[in-house]
């Protein structure tokens, strides 16, 4: 019985001292005490078919092995919840040494946007409001009320996208077309700024896309004059491509304003020597301008022997086109990633 004791309590010792996980302390449990089969269990059971003597000496002995036994499970037991405890905190812990992790790719502003942001904080500074309006426009504030009537040539160089079902109503062609509903909304003085998207019915190349941005601009008031458009221009100007930046204004027709220009600066990738982007001339065309037709004034309600104004258009992807050197406008619309990502 003692050499069965002993061997019993040798073999728990070095199962017990293989044990790391409460699944192996469990399974030990029961392959030594268990009810039914445990090691221990059985081997007392087997005791009853002693005489009465030997069997006290046996229990008395059998006893004592198995409360070394359940001291060295238990002592077991507490190491092995201490240190699955430990584990589990540090599974939940946010580990504040990791390295970081790897940078997602983020989106970022179109070009386009870039430029027009960066051009409504230089006119909101000049005190500009920022105005917004229909892409899809009556043909009245495209043209009528912009003094260009149904049968006037300057109709064929805006050519557009007219819209089945929805007569006198086209794709605007310019964001001018706020200039009269500014000035009905807002009525004089004014000044506003009006970015946006516009559309031409266009056979398209390089320098031509149906779909472009503009930046059109609005200024009337009292006594408002040419020498203020220019004025302002050599501002913005000096803003978009520093300090000394030159103005040339040119005769152009446009029949919104009389008189009426296109605006010119000095080259700023040459220094106005002459280089492939402004074709040698030392001159870049920026915007057309003038000083506002008293015809879209009364359009808008304003009184033309009261108020006096001016007028401009940037073309938004012309200004990027310039500032990177990029040589074909349907990059812009073409959701190409690779030509996004560069910017
Ligand atoms: N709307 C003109 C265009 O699309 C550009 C323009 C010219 C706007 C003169 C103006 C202006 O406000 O005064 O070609």
């Amino acid at each position: 019985m003692r050499d069965k004791l002993e061997e019993i309590k040798k073999k728990f010792s070095s199962e017990l001292s293989e044990v790391n996980s409460s699944e192996m302390l469990e399974e030990l449990e029961q392959a030594f005490f268990g009810r039914k089969n445990g090691k221990l269990t059985l081997l007392m059971k087997s005791m009853k078919d002693m005489g009465p003597e030997e069997r006290k000496e046996a229990g008395a002995l059998a006893n004592e092995v198995k409360s070394e036994m359940i001291a060295a499970f238990a002592q077991k037991k507490s190491e092995i919840q201490a240190r699955e405890l430990v584990a589990a905190l540090e599974r939940s812990a946010i580990d504040v040494t990791e390295p970081k992790l790897p940078a997602r790719a983020y989106g970022h502003l179109h070009p386009i946007t870039q430029m027009q942001y960066e051009i409504e904080d230089f006119f909101a500074s000049m005190g500009f409001m920022v105005a917004d309006g229909p892409e899809l426009e009556s043909e009245y504030y495209t043209f009528e009320a912009l003094n260009i009537p149904a049968d006037h040539p300057a109709r064929d160089m805006q050519d557009t996208f007219y819209i089945e079902g929805i007569p006198d109503t086209v794709m605007r062609t310019h964001t001018s077309s706020i200039q009269v509903r500014a000035l009905e909304k807002y009525g004089a003085p004014l000044r506003v700024i009006v970015p946006g998207r516009c559309f031409r019915n266009e056979a398209t190349d390089p320098r031509h896309e149906h779909t472009f941005y503009q930046l059109d601009g609005l200024v009337v008031g009292d006594d408002i004059s040419f020498a203020h458009l220019k004025g302002m221009l050599e501002q913005f100007a000096g803003f978009m491509y520093g300090e000394g930046t030159e103005v040339r204004l040119r005769p152009k027709y446009y029949p919104f304003v009389e008189p009426g220009v296109n605006v010119e600066v000095s080259c700023f990738l040459c220094s106005g020597n002459g280089c492939r982007v402004c074709k040698r001339t030392g001159w870049l065309e920026v915007a057309g301008a003038g000083t506002v037709h008293p015809e879209v004034l009364r359009a808008g309600g304003v009184d033309p022997d009261a108020y006096s104004g001016f007028a401009f258009g940037f073309g938004l992807n012309r200004l990027v086109m310039l500032k990177y050197g990029i040589e074909d406008v349907r990059h812009f619309m073409s959701g190409d990633i690779r030509f996004l990502r560069q910017f």
